[in-house]
């Protein structure tokens, strides 16, 4: 029997065996054709992108099958503690922060954007010790430095709020994704206009 272990703010994830289940419901307010069209949407590339991560062996769910009528996507349970709460708990940051620096270059580096990253969308695998990244709704394949860049920029914000305990996290992150790839001086370049246009936009 499956059993629901978490529901967000568009999918309920059930847990069945070792497998995910996780299935986007609709949303009243939204327009009906524009809720289907959106959820069909999220699940498709959900799939697609993790079907892309498992062909270079990019440590993240393994995708069973997904249905775009029950928008519905089957992956394999990630064993372990989210990262989030594994910091929370007072865990140092450091050797984390390198790991995720190199993973977003890896990811990157191949044109994809996650689109929420925060330590909640990251799993410390129990036998293995590698974070995983979950959570795959929101992304896209671009080779845009600006998307890089808000990518960046969105994680740094998500730090901020719920890590804010641990300012130096996101610098070790930068460090460490500057090495990742060739492309990632230029995108740590954009970054500064990016948080510079992102505080003119709070002073407003
Ligand atoms: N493959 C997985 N293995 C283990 N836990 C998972 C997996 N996918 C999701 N979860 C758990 O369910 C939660 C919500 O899933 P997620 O894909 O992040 O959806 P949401 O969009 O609701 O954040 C995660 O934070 C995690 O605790
Ligand atoms: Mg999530």
């Amino acid at each position: 029997m499956a059993k629901l272990l978490a529901q967000g703010a568009e999918a309920k994830i059930f847990k069945d065996n070792n497998s995910i289940i996780k299935e986007r419901f609709s949303k009243e307010y939204r327009l009906e054709h524009l809720d289907h069209a959106l959820r069909q949407f999220r699940t498709r590339r959900e799939a697609k992108v993790l079907g892309k991560l498992a062909d270079i062996n990019f440590p993240a769910p393994h995708l069973q099958n997904f249905s775009d009528k029950r928008m519905s996507i089957v992956m394999d349970f990630v064993p372990g503690e989210k990262l989030k709460d594994v910091l929370l708990r007072g865990d140092e940051c450091g050797r984390f922060a390198q790991e995720m620096g190199e993973k977003i270059g890896k990811l990157h580096a191949e044109n994809i954007i996650h689109g929420d990253l925060t330590t909640s969308n990251l799993i410390l695998h129990e036998q293995t010790k590698e974070l995983n990244f979950i959570d795959f709704g929101l992304s896209s394949f671009s080779d845009k430095i600006e998307d890089k860049a808000v990518d960046l920029f969105l994680l740094e914000r998500s730090l901020q709020s719920t890590h804010y305990d641990k300012p130096e996290m996101f610098e070790k992150i930068v460090e460490s994704y500057r090495e990742s790839s060739p492309q990632a001086a230029e995108v740590l370049e954009r970054l500064q206009a990016v948080q510079k246009r992102g505080r003119n936009k709070a002073k407003e």
